[in-house]
């Protein structure tokens, strides 16, 4: 056998239970790995493909607009596939941990299975997919509305002020992150522990937020299965999935 067995204590978790138990301001990175237990598929992972395309091929404002029908029916379908899915052991361990003075989740996740755990004031760092905008953002509409209709109806959806089409309130490759957004997840750096989990840390400017976390003093811990570019630089790297080795932590804490 090699490696650790399932469930038992990786090397190196005791440090970070140490740096907690210290009761510092604790931040925390998510990504599609954190979900992938309660069933949601990762995007670079098998499984991530939908009719062969990339996530990088559908999430695109080009990709809308040549072809809107195809782009809401992956994200319909995506959303059927969430809508059957429940927050995991990782999402309800970092709800409690939420709870601490001066914690600070950041997702790029647009699942909402966070806030369905309970995690309270989420940074939602690639929006949410069960939000819809005005995909030509008339004056009338709001910015975001919430719809949580499984399946749309109808699909595509529509503007309720303009007519027109409505567009999935995500963030797309190419789009930039709204500005307060990207103010509050800059500001979830600033603490002394930086806890990076089940993201790629392909995707910029997400990707970069560990480094400016290490530059103000941060104590970084990346929890993710397999090697990603920021393992090199991560204080602490605890490679086991996040539902096992996050309520393992929290055990050891209390
Ligand atoms: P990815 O699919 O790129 O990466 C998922 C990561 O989760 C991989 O590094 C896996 O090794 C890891 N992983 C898998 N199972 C895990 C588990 N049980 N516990 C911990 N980690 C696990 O997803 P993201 O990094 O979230 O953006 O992708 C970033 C962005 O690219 C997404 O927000 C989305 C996507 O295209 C947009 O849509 C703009």
């Amino acid at each position: 056998m090699t490696g650790p067995l399932p469930g038992e204590e990786l090397p190196g978790e005791e440090l970070l239970v140490e740096r907690l138990r210290q009761g510092g301001r604790l931040s925390v990175v998510t990504g599609a790995g954190v979900s992938a237990a309660s069933g949601v598929p990762t995007f670079r992972d098998a499984g991530g493909l939908w009719r062969g395309f990339r996530a990088e091929e559908l999430a695109t404002p080009q990709a809308f607009a040549r072809d809107p029908e195809a782009v809401w029916e992956w994200y319909d379908w995506r959303r059927g596939q969430i809508a059957a899915c429940d927050p995991n052991p990782a999402h309800e361990t970092l709800a409690a941990w939420s709870r601490r003075p001066g914690f600070r989740l950041v997702t790029q996740n647009v699942d909402g299975l966070h806030e369905r755990a309970g995690t309270e004031a989420v940074v939602r760092f690639h929006g949410s997919i069960w939000e819809l905008g005005c995909w030509d953002g008339c004056a009338e509409a709001p910015a975001r509305w919430w719809d949580d209709s499984v399946p749309l109806d109808p699909r595509p959806p529509r503007c309720p002020a303009c007519g027109g089409l409505a567009r999935p309130g995500v963030v797309w490759f190419g789009e930039g992150i709204d500005p307060a957004v990207l103010e509050a997840a800059l500001g979830a750096t600033a603490c002394d522990v930086f806890l990076v989990v089940g993201t790629s840390s392909l995707v910029h400017p997400a990707a970069g937020l560990i480094d400016e976390a290490r530059r103000q003093g941060a104590f970084t811990v990346e929890i993710n299965p397999e090697a990603t570019p920021v393992s090199e630089s991560a204080d602490l790297v605890l490679p086991g999935p996040a539902e096992a080795v996050l309520p393992r932590v929290d055990a050891a804490l209390t």
